[in-house]
């Protein structure tokens, strides 16, 4: 459930009129609502409030300083993949320490800033990461807190660019490779084992494949211990689904139920790693319509939002809703690709679509919270959207729109 809803034929975003909102900020425009980010993470603590846990929220999901300084003032960890996403929870005044580290090529660079910064566990996706770590480790003179991130070959049955624990997939380390590395991390001064760590893809609707991993990763962590080797927290990494089109994920509390019950009795924390159902129906993007055109029997509405903007249709073919923030008649409706102004036929946010829209008509995007603004480039030397929080009936800008002259500042003729 999100608080972008119609009243009287009117998009809100809380409660401003999201036509206000595009005439006083400018579009292409994210609009981000507070309140549905508080709900969403209320839902997950609920969901985990029976064992003891820590969500770790996915920045690369919505890297917005706001964001991120909202999920850190509700008490939240973060997961994050490269060491700018680690400064930026920083600069946002997140705490690193309750901070864990995916990814399958931190360089040594990253590594140490990491250390340095008192990282909460380093989630380890080779055995050559791993000697990297105990190396880095080494020469700081720290024990590394590491958990290795299993591969369990377990289909997360998604699309197939966002499903990332099949063996083929470039990330992880098999069982049977983690078990024989746990026991050499046991012997490595430089090294603390923490965890166990998994993420098998994003967009899951359904429950199984993540049962199906938590049975593999418990597994895993009852044969460790019979070895000795305990690990105090085991992480499930991110992957809830959203409702874009017709999909019914399950709830929070339905998806983790049987998590819960799996973990009963294990003197073991969860940790998982939510990015897109804390923040995709937290966000709209609001774009304008510049015009209407048609090829023949084609025809297209151009919005000043473009796949540089939102490249989820672009890249994935991704489905998002999009709606007119100003209701008119059905009857009106005709049937046309929604596309933006970039130079490539590919530049759509929606294909096939029935809207009645008119120029200067605002359209709303819905479901742009998560991998929309942080995916966004300067492709056609566009500027970055401008982005605003709204929490009840105040706005906020947490990111000015992007001015011509920075988008050369950093080169030189
Ligand atoms: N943890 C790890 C290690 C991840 O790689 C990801 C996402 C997450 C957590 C968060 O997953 P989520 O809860 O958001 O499903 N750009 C794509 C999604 C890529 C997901 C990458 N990894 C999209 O727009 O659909």
């Amino acid at each position: 459930m999100d608080y972008f809803n119609f009243r009287e034929g009117e998009l809100y975003a809380e409660d401003l009129k999201v036509r206000d909102l595009a005439e006083k900020y400018g579009t292409p425009l994210y609009i981000y609502s507070q309140s549905t980010l508080e709900r969403h993470l209320r839902a997950f603590e609920r969901a985990l409030a029976p064992h003891p846990h820590q969500v770790c929220y996915s920045v690369k999901s919505n890297s917005n300083l706001a964001v991120i300084a909202l999920m850190a003032k509700l008490g939240v960890g973060f997961d994050v993949v490269s060491e700018g996403e680690l400064r930026r929870v920083k600069a946002a005044g997140g705490d690193v320490r309750k901070a864990v580290f995916s990814g399958v090529g931190k360089t040594d660079e990253e590594l140490r800033y990491a250390l340095n910064e008192g990282i909460l566990c380093l989630n380890v996706e080779s055995a050559e990461e791993l000697a990297a770590v105990s190396r880095t480790a080494a020469s700081l003179g720290v024990k590394a807190p590491v958990a290795l991130r299993v591969n369990p070959d377990v289909d997360a049955r998604t699309l197939p660019a966002i499903s990332t624990g099949l063996k083929n997939n470039k990330f992880g380390i098999s069982i049977e490779e983690a078990f024989a590395l746990y026991l050499k991390m046991a012997e490595d001064p430089h090294l603390k084992i923490s965890g166990i760590d998994c993420h098998i893809g994003s967009q899951m609707t359904s429950t199984l494949p993540i049962l199906e991993t938590a049975d593999i990763l418990i597994k895993l962590y009852k044969r460790l211990k019979e070895h000795g080797i305990s690990v105090d927290h085991i992480d499930l990494g991110g992957g809830l689904g959203v409702t874009y089109d017709a999909e019914m994920p399950p709830s929070p509390d339905d998806f983790f139920s049987g998590i819960i019950e799996r973990f009963r009795g294990l003197d073991c924390k969860i940790f998982i790693e939510p990015g897109r159902a804390m923040v995709a129906n937290a966000g709209i993007l609001a774009c304008k319509v510049i015009y209407k055109k048609h090829n023949g029997d084609k025809k297209f509405i151009v919005t000043d939002g473009g796949m540089n903007d939102l490249i989820r249709p672009a890249l994935y073919n991704a489905h998002m809703t999009i709606v007119n923030a100003h209701e008119r008649p059905e009857s009106g409706a005709e049937r046309c690709d929604i596309v933006g102004p970039v130079c490539e036929s590919d530049d759509f946010l929606g294909r096939d679509r029935l809207l009645n829209a008119e120029d200067g008509d605002i359209l709303a995007v819905r479901g742009a919270g998560a991998y929309g603004s942080s995916m966004s480039s300067c492709y056609n030397s566009r500027r970055l959207a401008c982005e605003i929080m709204v929490s009840g009936a105040s706005a906020r800008v947490v990111r000015r729109r992007q001015s011509f002259e920075e988008l050369w500042e950093r080169e030189s003729v």
